[in-house]
């Protein structure tokens, strides 16, 4: 029994040093699964998902459907039918939204095809605030009518979204997916300038192609839709998740090449692959869709700036620096996204890294080792730096509040104990 004024915090403890070998399967891209589970609600008909992750993400935004109205049933392994059955509510409630700042993604969506959504406001998070202005303005530009009241998003376009011409002035995946669910159920011509290319843009485009809509350009920066008057449903295949794999890569570089990691995304990962050769380590290629990596004798430090795709994601930053910790060298990450997603560097510096953070630069210069110690999650990609950290480090290192982990890879820890790692997760209560 908890006593009161406690609260159970949940933990991961590694063992670290042991030496990692086997495979490793990539999972599907939580970042395709959830706009591509927002876009079910364009239709009325049957939608059915396949290569879907087990993530908590992706079981808030199930949780979000089910709310609305939908009937969701699993039919295989991460396969999944989306259906609409009736409207109970076109509100995303707090409790959902603040699980999951993505949970935006039903505003496009929901507005499109039943002309009004009321959805909480994502509020600041652990990286950045993190605003959606860009969102909402683009929506208005659409003949939306937007208030914000009560910390609610309410949207109306009782007239039906109309076709406009979009100028992001910053790039934003989740508003170029949200814009781009609005406009393809539209009347007339969207064109969305100055919009993300992310493999995950492309596949949100790929479904709703197949669903019937008329899109033209995803993957450039110029995505040009016309509205049609009813969407179909459809069977799409989520694409593998390419910041998993590059967390393998730099997991399977600590190892020195011992893991075969199954379902990389080479294509998706041009640019990693060549920050990668430039440390000395090397992806290659061992049948359809498998790599191994390999490494040289001696890693070079490097100078990264994050970048929207197909620049070095900000998603993969926490993890490179675990691995930039112990090359010799003093190497560079520029984090240009977000204001604040240095918070891992305090607690790899906990394990002995030697990193100073100067504005939006950490310098990192390697260490020999790093030992363990008790570390915290901060963010979900600053958990996955920790747990790569922990796996090299000396001794013991147990990190708290996994529960960022668990939002973005699918069982992480079942996956590295068939690596032969010492790794299990634990309880213990917290004052509150
Ligand atoms: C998505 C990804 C996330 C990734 C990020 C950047 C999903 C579900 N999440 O997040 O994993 O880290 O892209 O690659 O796909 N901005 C504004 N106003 C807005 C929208 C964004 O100022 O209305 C700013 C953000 O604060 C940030 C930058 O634009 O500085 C890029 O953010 P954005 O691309 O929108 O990130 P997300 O789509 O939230």
């Amino acid at each position: 029994m908890i006593k009161k004024g406690l609260e159970l915090r949940e933990f991961l403890e590694i063992e670290g040093g042991h030496n990692l070998s086997g495979t490793i399967e990539v999972s599907g891209a939580k970042n395709a699964a959830l706009p591509n589970m927002a876009a079910t609600i364009l239709t009325e008909e049957e939608v059915i998902l396949e290569n879907l992750p087990m993530l908590l993400d992706v079981f808030t935004m199930k949780d979000l459907l089910r709310f609305i109205g939908f009937e969701i049933q699993k039919k295989d392994t991460g396969v999944y039918i989306f259906k609409q059955n009736t409207v109970n509510s076109l509100v995303a409630p707090y409790d959902l939204v603040s699980k999951m700042r993505a949970s935006i993604l039903v505003l496009g969506p929901m507005l499109s095809r039943f002309k009004y959504a009321k959805v909480a406001l994502p509020g600041g998070c652990s990286i950045g605030t993190r605003p959606v202005d860009l969102h909402l303005k683009a929506l208005e530009k659409m003949g939306a009518h937007i208030k914000v009241e009560h910390g609610y998003i309410i949207a109306r376009a009782y007239n039906g979204l109309k076709g406009a011409e979009i100028n992001f002035e910053k790039i934003t995946v989740t508003g170029t997916e949200n814009i781009m669910m609005a406009a393809v159920l539209a009347e007339g011509q969207t064109i969305i300038n100055n919009a993300a290319k992310e493999p995950e843009v492309v596949d949100l485009a790929k479904m709703l192609k197949k669903m019937g809509a008329d899109i033209q350009g995803e993957g450039t920066s110029r995505i040009i839709i016309n509205g049609v008057k009813k969407l179909k449903g459809t069977n799409h295949k989520i694409i593998p998740d390419r910041i998993e794999a590059g967390t393998f890569a730099v997991l399977s570089a600590l190892f020195d090449g011992n893991i075969i990691i199954k379902n990389y995304p080479n294509q998706y990962l041009k640019y990693v692959n060549k920050v990668f050769r430039k440390i000395g380590i090397h992806i290659i290629p061992i049948g359809e869709n498998e790599v191994i990596v390999r490494r040289e004798k001696n890693l070079r430090p490097v100078s990264i700036q994050t970048k929207e795709y197909p620049f070095f994601p900000t998603d993969l930053q926490a993890q490179f620096m675990t691995l930039l910790s112990i090359v010799k060298g003093v190497s560079k990450i520029t984090e240009n996204i977000f204001e604040n997603r240095f918070m891992h560097v305090p607690e790899l510096k906990r394990l002995g890294a030697d990193i100073k953070v100067e504005n939006r630069t950490a310098f990192i210069k390697g260490v020999k080792k790093l030992t363990g110690a008790e570390v915290k999650a901060t963010d979900l990609r600053a958990s996955a730096a920790m747990v790569l950290a922990g796996l090299i480090a000396e001794g013991k290192t147990r990190i708290y509040d996994i529960y960022h982990l668990d939002r973005g890879y699918e069982n992480i820890d079942i996956k590295l104990k068939n690596l032969g790692a010492k790794i299990y997760r634990g309880v213990v209560e917290k004052e509150i």
